[in-house]
């Protein structure tokens, strides 16, 4: 369903970032990306959704037999595909004088544009499916109330029912559980996991112990590539050598 086709990507002082990164990702899996800080993994994610242009490479996301590039298009052609990719931003933000709904009703990329939602506000149509987003995960009751006054882990919810409310075959989550507690933690990954019935998801973590329990597969990057692709439930000598000088290690 998505394919990332040897994704390269130079910083602007000419480091290079990503080197040849490339995997496919199917509906019903959960994809842990893990890799040390500042290895890569936000800017991957946006390579991804047509954020940021690679250098050389292409994403292909493949939606009932319609394969679609989503590198080198632009304007309304690139919106249209990426409304199929939801995405929740790292320490997702959301609009805090909004109200919950609002917030999730004016954050579907591409969905709705400003111009209509400001001249015309919402059908009745969009409203309910907005609702049926936050429902999904648990936070239909807060419909009402105004984003400041959400918990951290009622935001992240809400982040998600902004990225569902697209509709997306695959959604993008960077560090979605960063700053929850424990138990937080667990609600939201609690209802992650599920959506993977109606699309891949690709999540950067930085505990295996999240992937290990949570996702279908782990992906890990080092030095600008994939050094591992496969089970979710990591050795600690894979480890070793994802977060340090451990020798190199084969995929399981
Ligand atoms: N637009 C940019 N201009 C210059 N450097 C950038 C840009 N975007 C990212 N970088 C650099 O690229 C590197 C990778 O950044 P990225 O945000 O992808 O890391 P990360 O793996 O997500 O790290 P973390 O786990 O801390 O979120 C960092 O050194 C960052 O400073
Ligand atoms: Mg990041």
């Amino acid at each position: 369903m998505l394919a990332v086709k040897g994704i390269t990507k130079k910083l602007p002082d000419g480091r290079l970032l990503l080197r040849e990164i490339s995997f496919e990702a199917k509906k019903g899996e959960f994809i842990g990306i893990l890799g040390e800080s500042g290895v890569g993994k936000t800017v991957l994610l946006r390579c991804i959704n047509g954020l940021t242009t690679p250098d050389s490479g292409e994403v292909i996301l493949n939606e009932d037999g319609n394969p679609q590039k989503i590198n080198g298009k632009k304007g309304q052609e690139l919106r249209r595909i990426r409304r199929r990719i939801g995405m929740i931003f790292q320490g997702s933000i959301l609009v805090k004088r909004l109200s919950v709904l609002e917030n999730v009703l004016t954050g579907g990329l591409g969905r709705i544009s400003t111009m209509r939602s400001l001249l015309y506000g919402f059908t009745d149509k969009e409203v309910q499916a907005a609702l049926s987003a936050l429902e999904k995960v648990g936070v239909k009751h807060l419909a009402g109330r105004r984003a400041e006054t959400l918990s951290g882990g009622e935001m992240q919810r809400v982040a998600i029912a902004r990225a569902l409310f697209q509709e997306p075959c695959l959604l993008l989550a960077d560090e979605p559980v960063a700053n929850l507690d424990p138990k937080n933690t667990e609600v939201v990954l609690d209802y992650l996991k599920p959506l993977t019935k109606e699309m891949a998801i690709i999540a950067v973590f930085h505990a295996p112990e999240l992937v290990s329990r949570y996702c279908t597969r782990a992906i890990a990057i080092k030095d600008g590539t994939v050094v591992y692709d496969g089970s979710p439930h990591l050795s600690s000598s894979v480890l070793e050598y994802i977060y340090g000088t451990g020798p190199a290690v084969k995929s399981a």
